[in-house]
């Protein structure tokens, strides 16, 4: 049996500034278990970041339960904390200028996170972090020698260091060019395959397209999931596919763990509701909604 690596529960996040309170998780329910590939999609707004930052340990969720790889976020004082971020999670953000060191060069920048741990053989493994991510060529060069696709795949590198079981990526893609995103998602579907468990975010639909599992964040809770149909899992690397108009993946609404699904809206205004009430039946091992008026 895998071990759930992420566990969510009516999770929640309220940010407080002066004047408001902003909900930006509202109850979000998600299991992700060990080995998993994940991406996370949404509109702007919807909560993706702050659902990665609160597994990240980078911010503390208000209410619910969450546990990572089975440490529970909301118990854990900070010391156990900074453990939590060093050993357990890596994260790969969008921009990575804020996690290189421009003065020190590729494996110099690789090797840095290991010296806070006891890692053995530091050279010989950031090395072998560096071929993973295609960029041994470039060990002795520095930071801002390089291109943002370039210094991505360092970024990702540096996420491993500490072997962390889960890694999470906040739109990784970004800001590089299509063929460097491409290059970019094929290191995390190798590492996938090599046992990583990865959460990433990504508003790159082409993407998305190419992900065994989909879920979809609306108004801070898990609205749909998508799963890719069996007929794609063995074409992912061809490039005579266009991604963005292929049918790769099956959606499924989600049922939380109180029954409730959400509708979407262009099938909802089929019935042609007058008010907020429905009727619901079971037929022939159907779940029917129906319009009370029409009845
Ligand atoms: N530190 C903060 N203080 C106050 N409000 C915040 C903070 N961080 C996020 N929010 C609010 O929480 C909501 C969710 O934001 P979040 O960054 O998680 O969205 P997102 O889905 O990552 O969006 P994007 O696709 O634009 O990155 C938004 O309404 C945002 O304004
Ligand atoms: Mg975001």
């Amino acid at each position: 049996m895998p071990e759930n690596m992420i566990q969510a529960d009516g999770l929640v996040k309220i940010y407080k500034t002066k004047q408001t309170e902003v909900l930006a998780l509202q109850g979000l329910d998600l299991t992700v278990e060990e080995g998993e590939l994940t991406a996370i999609i949404g509109n702007s707004g919807s909560g993706k970041s702050t659902f990665l930052n609160m597994i990240g340990g980078l911010d503390r969720p208000s209410a619910g339960s969450l546990f990572v790889a089975g440490s529970n976020l909301f118990t854990m004082n900070e010391k156990q904390l900074v453990h939590y971020k060093r050993d357990t999670v890596g994260f790969v953000w969008q921009n990575n200028g804020r996690n290189l060191l421009p003065y020190l060069t590729v494996l110099e920048n690789v090797m840095l996170p290991m010296n806070l741990s006891n890692t053995k053989n530091k050279r010989a493994k950031a090395l072998e972090l560096l071929d993973m991510v295609g960029m041994s060529s470039k060990r002795r060069s520095r930071m801002n020698m390089l291109s943002g696709g370039e210094q991505q795949r360092i970024a990702i590198a540096i996420a491993l260091a500490n072997s962390p079981k889960l890694l999470l990526a906040d739109e990784p893609t970004g800001s590089v060019d299509v063929k460097t995103a491409n290059y970019i998602f094929d290191v995390f579907s190798e590492l996938n395959k090599s046992g990583q468990t990865i959460l990433i975010v990504t508003h790159d639909v082409a993407l998305s397209k190419k992900v065994k599992r989909v879920v979809a964040i609306r108004d801070g809770k898990i609205s749909s999931e998508r799963v890719l149909k069996e007929a794609y899992a063995d074409r992912l690397q061809e490039n005579t596919i266009d991604w963005r108009q292929e049918d790769t993946q099956d959606e499924y609404a989600i049922l939380d763990r109180a029954g409730r699904v959400q509708i979407p809206a262009e099938i909802l205004q089929n019935l042609n509701l007058k008010g907020n009430k429905i009727s619901i039946g079971y037929h022939d091992g159907k779940v029917v909604l129906s319009n009370p008026d029409a009845e």
